[in-house]
């Protein structure tokens, strides 16, 4: 994969210096710049601003900045030193996590994240070291699972895909927002799907929406297709996607995933909803891509997930309105389950009940 596509630098030589550093997606793609994530503090402020994004990436940047914020940050370190008990030395950490959980509210990897490294440091060792080499390696852990997830992802996408592909031996591939290697770890979920039919030679073609107001698809995923040299990539504005069905043709529809409910409604970046819609129009499969760090079991249904809302100035500063102007600034929509075909994970993909919905615990069960 091409190097400008690394979404941060980690390294851990010693075993207990921890170093982390996140590409700015702000400048992507006319500036490849690196900004050093020395605390928790660092790490929450690029979540929020979005100078990284992605659901996967967000929770893998709060785990790496949390391990090199209590291993090298002197202020936490004087702030460990008087602790004595591993509950104390819990409570400190969990106090950290409790800070990053309030980033940014909508992607459910991050609080699935942290759920997951608390439970990590109780089953720790008794000692402060203990509990701080765990949240590390549990850290690096949940790095190097999120790539290999990815690539599971991708491959079992394209299988499914081709399996279901009518007259015709390649795939013409429709993509909202970035899910490539800039949202997560590396390779990606739903730009993951398209990386693997490329690695096939089965590819015809992809088009990403532009993705308003933030760009994610003509700044992030439109500068992936082209490093990657992806076959016919194509950049259409968002409300151009129900005139390219209709007269070009798309085989089929992958979108990311921010949360996906029990019941598999999911939220994912504002626009994927009316791509959803516009698929089941044309017949068109419409299949949502997310590892089982974004499934959410605890949420039934879509409308019990929180959306955030972005400053106004991101959509003013980008749509040349007048300053002004109200705006509603919804950064993701939620897309009931009905429009859904099919769940793309790691270990498969999720297939609707006779009811119409997807019975997202069960399949956890089944393939843990
Ligand atoms: O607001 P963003 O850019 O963080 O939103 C990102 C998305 O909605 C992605 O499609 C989603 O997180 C999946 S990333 C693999």
């Amino acid at each position: 994969m091409s190097n400008n596509l690394q979404s941060l630098i980690y390294s851990n030589e010693g075993g207990d210096k921890p170093t982390l550093s996140v590409l700015d997606q702000l400048l992507v793609p006319h500036e490849k710049t690196y900004i050093k994530i020395p605390d928790v503090e660092a790490a929450w402020s690029v979540i929020r601003t979005m100078q990284i994004r992605g659901a996967p990436l967000i929770a893998i940047v709060a785990c790496l900045g949390l391990s090199v914020d209590l291993a090298t940050n002197p202020k936490t370190l004087a702030e460990l030193e008087p602790l004595s008990t591993k509950q104390e030395v819990i409570d400190y950490v969990i106090k950290k996590m409790d800070y990053l959980r309030t980033s940014r509210p909508t992607a459910v990897n991050l609080f699935n994240a942290m759920d997951e490294l608390t439970g990590a440091i109780q089953a720790a060792g008794e000692s402060k070291a203990d509990v701080i080499k765990t949240v590390i390696s549990h850290a690096e852990f949940m790095l190097e699972r999120d790539v290999s997830d990815n690539k599971a992802i991708g491959d079992n996408g394209a299988k499914d895909i081709l399996d279901n592909l009518k007259d015709r031996s390649k795939v013409r591939m429709a993509t909202i927002c970035n899910t490539g290697s800039l949202a997560t770890a590396a390779y990606g979920t739903a730009l993951g799907v398209a990386r693997s039919l490329h690695a096939m030679d089965k590819l015809e073609s992809i088009f990403c929406l532009e993705t308003r107001p933030y760009n994610q698809g003509s700044r992030l995923t439109a500068f992936e297709i082209m490093e990657e040299k992806m076959p016919n990539g194509t950049l259409i504005c968002d409300s151009a996607i129900a005139a390219l069905m209709r007269t070009k043709g798309i085989d089929a529809c992958v979108a990311g995933a921010d949360r996906v409910c029990a019941n598999g409604d999911t939220a994912n970046k504002i626009g994927t909803y009316m791509l959803a819609l516009c698929a089941k129009a044309h017949g068109i499969p419409f299949y949502i891509a997310a590892p089982f760090t974004t499934l959410d079991t605890k949420l039934a249904n879509g409308d019990l997930i929180e959306i955030e809302e972005r400053p106004a100035a991101e959509m003013i500063d980008t749509s040349k309105a007048p300053t002004t102007m109200p705006v509603w600034n919804p950064a993701f929509d939620v897309t009931p389950a009905a429009y859904i075909t099919g769940i793309i994970t790691e270990k498969g993909v999720i297939r609707k009940g006779e009811d119409g919905t997807f019975d997202i615990a069960g399949f956890i069960a089944k393939h843990s």
